[in-house]
């Protein structure tokens, strides 16, 4: 049964892989109705639960909202494309790290609003943090943002562009380092005499619960 907030008909990912996966997996398994968004990725590898086609000239009705998912280099390539197929109706969230708002709003000029996204692969998991800036974005827009992105995790606007890529290093590189302490403390366990599964699951539970007892 589909539940949750409604995306945008349609919803483009342009560019698909490790990140945009992920926020479409967390999607998936909170119900949220994917059945009219697209996925553009030249490899067309299907992406489960989404449509999925290998160029924007693919991807048929022009899309309410679009998602940039690709890496940033790929920027100029991909914008003059993309920029054709967009309205003033359309909003543009980009995941791409360190392009800056400005830049993009002067490669689509015309669309409805520009919306910076800073989200980390938990989302996967319903558990991520999704960080959102825009300097153009009304009210309602910021509302939908929210209401799309907050069955993924913990949602909050930064008022300051720079603040974004301090949220990337936080949110973005902590799993990463979170990984590397859970596995640590295992093997103190096991250094002092636990089973290895046994010292995996009492480090994971115990950051489990300082988390939870933190939060
Ligand atoms: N990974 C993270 O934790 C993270 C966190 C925050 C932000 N980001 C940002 O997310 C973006 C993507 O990172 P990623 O790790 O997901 O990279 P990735 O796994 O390499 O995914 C890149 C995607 O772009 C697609 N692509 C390549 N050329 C394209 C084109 N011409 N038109 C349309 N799509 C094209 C690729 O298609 P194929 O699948 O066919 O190869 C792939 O689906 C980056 O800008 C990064 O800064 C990532």
């Amino acid at each position: 049964m589909m539940s949750g907030p409604s995306l945008p008909v349609p919803t483009w990912f342009v560019g698909c892989g490790n990140m945009s996966g992920a926020i479409v997996a967390g999607w998936r398994v909170a119900g949220v109705d994917l059945s009219s968004a697209v996925a553009i990725r030249p490899s067309a590898t299907p992406v489960e639960g989404v449509h999925t086609v290998p160029g924007i000239a693919d991807a048929g009705r022009p899309p309410q909202l679009v998602i940039l998912g690709f890496k940033p280099q790929k920027l100029d390539e991909i914008a003059p494309q993309l920029r054709k197929f967009l309205t003033s109706k359309t909003i543009v969230v980009s995941i791409l790290a360190g392009v800056e708002a400005a830049s993009l709003r002067e490669r689509f000029p015309g669309v409805a609003a520009i919306v910076r996204a800073m989200p980390n692969l938990p989302v996967a998991i319903r558990r991520g943090v999704v960080a959102l800036y825009s300097a153009d974005a009304d009210q309602a827009t910021q509302q939908l943002l929210s209401n799309i992105f907050a069955p993924l995790g913990y949602v909050p606007w930064v008022s300051d562009e720079a603040k974004l890529a301090a949220v990337g290093s936080v949110a973005g590189a902590g799993p990463a380092y979170v990984a590397r302490f859970i596995a640590a403390l295992a093997k103190a366990g096991e250094k002092r005499g636990l089973s290895r599964e046994l010292a995996d699951t009492i480090a994971l539970e115990t950051v489990l619960g300082q988390a939870r007892g933190q939060s």
